[in-house]
């Protein structure tokens, strides 16, 4: 090949180098070249079969006219014919024709078509695979959380789903539980106080029934007994009606949420009016109420919410204390807070009733509460008032020595 090439680069190149070289390109490429001479005869064939025979086709005839022509048959098999003139000085000489069979070309793009369909295919069931996976991997928590909701739609509310992973859905999940806890929460509270309003509203008006039953009943009565019974029914009357404006108050507190009508409030001068209120009640029992404060402490408060507060727990004070019993009321200021502490040494309250006192109607001795009138609805309403003023309030008792209840309220609301 050097040799050749040396030859070509000096212009002299001899017809076996040419021989070669086209042999050499034949049997790499697999086509057959041919060199014809400008009378159509066959000067060299690469497959040495037309040797020194005329020729003549459209491409040859084309290219003695000084074009180079392609074209591409396909009747038994498919295949090209090329053919280029040999020039010299513009003049044409003779034309160099090549043919070459294109079955495998087409069949190397037929096996690729083919190859590319499988591929295809394969990719489209991969993807179609992942994509079912994905989709069930999704759509179960979804399922089940939908079906948690229609449950607890049709008022099943011990929904819980599982939580499965640590991805979105199972924060969902997650808050879904939370909410149902609650709702399920508030709806067993929403029972109880149902059915407690409806046993507390009972209770009297059986009473106000069998009282006057039994005047009905006797046909000659003494004046005496006949004004007793009246009187009972009026107090259970009574009854009825502050359980009925308790249970309004605990309404209008909660409607209210948003309408505290806060003023500038020196609460010394509150707490003062309340036990003066208060007193003819507590010298019935020969109670005595100190109030204990060093400054004037100015607040911003509802005042009259927070009276009504203080009032049930003070009144509580004096209910369950006994007779020549002692309440004092503290006053002070502590890291931006107010704090009032109302402290008896009644009857106090046992420890396994302290975390219920709260509650609405819960009482620690219903029978004894009942006598004294109470419903069990003061406190409960009493902690709604101070939290609306975004304070607390906290309880420390102990039995046969007395309780104290300690309210803190934030200086600047
Ligand atoms: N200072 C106290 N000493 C002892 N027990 C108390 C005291 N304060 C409250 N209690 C107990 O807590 C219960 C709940 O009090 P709460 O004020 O809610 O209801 P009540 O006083 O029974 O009724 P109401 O205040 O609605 O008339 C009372 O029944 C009582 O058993
Ligand atoms: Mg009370």
């Amino acid at each position: 090949m050097s040799s050749y090439v040396s030859n070509y680069q000096t212009g002299r190149i001899s017809n076996d180098e040419i021989i070669s070289l086209m042999d050499g390109y034949s049997k790499e490429l697999g086509v057959r070249i041919l060199i014809v001479s400008k009378d159509r005869k066959v000067l060299y064939d690469t497959s040495k079969t037309s040797m020194d025979t005329k020729i003549s086709n459209w491409e040859i005839e084309e290219s003695l006219k000084g074009k180079s022509v392609a074209k591409e048959y396909s009747s038994k098999e498919r295949s090209i014919y090329i053919a280029i003139p040999i020039l010299f000085e513009n003049e044409v000489y003779g034309s160099i024709f090549i043919s070459s069979s294109l079955e495998d070309v087409y069949k190397s793009i037929r096996d690729m078509k083919r190859r590319y369909f499988y591929l295809s295919l394969l990719c489209l069931s991969i993807t179609g695979f992942i994509s079912f996976l994905l989709a069930h991997v999704i759509a179960t928590p979804i399922e089940r959380l939908t079906k948690s909701i229609n449950k607890m739609y049709q008022g099943d509310l011990e929904q819980r789903v599982e939580l499965r992973g640590h991805d979105e859905l199972t924060d969902m999940a997650r808050a879904f539980n939370l909410m149902s806890t609650k709702l399920f929460q508030v709806d067993k509270q929403r029972k109880e106080f149902v059915g407690n309003v409806s046993h507390e509203l009972r209770t009297p008006l059986s009473a106000i029934k069998l009282l006057s039953q039994s005047l009905l009943h006797e046909d000659i009565i003494e004046p005496n007994t006949y004004k007793e019974f009246l009187k009972d029914i009026v107090s259970e009357v009574d009854r009825l009606n502050k359980i009925i404006e308790s249970l309004l108050s605990l309404v209008d507190i909660d409607k209210e949420k948003l309408e505290v009508e806060y003023q500038l409030t020196y609460i010394n001068d509150l707490i003062e009016k309340l036990i003066c209120t208060l007193k003819p009640l507590a010298n019935e029992k020969n109670i005595y109420i100190s109030f204990i404060h060093f400054e004037k402490i100015q607040i911003k408060i509802d005042p009259i919410k927070m009276q009504q507060a203080l009032t049930n727990i003070l009144s509580n004070a004096i209910k369950y204390t006994h007779k020549e019993g002692q309440i004092k009321v503290l006053l002070y200021e502590e890291e931006q807070e107010v704090v009032i502490k109302i402290k008896d040494n009644g009857i106090g309250i046992p420890k396994n009733s302290l975390p219920y006192i709260f509650e609405r109607f819960y009482r620690v001795d219903k029978a004894r509460s009942r006598q004294t009138g109470g419903t069990g609805l003061g406190l409960s309403i009493s902690k709604q008032i101070i939290e609306l003023h975004q304070g607390k309030i906290e309880v420390s008792s102990e039995e046969h020595k007395g309780t104290t209840f300690k309210i803190q309220l934030p200086c600047n609301i």
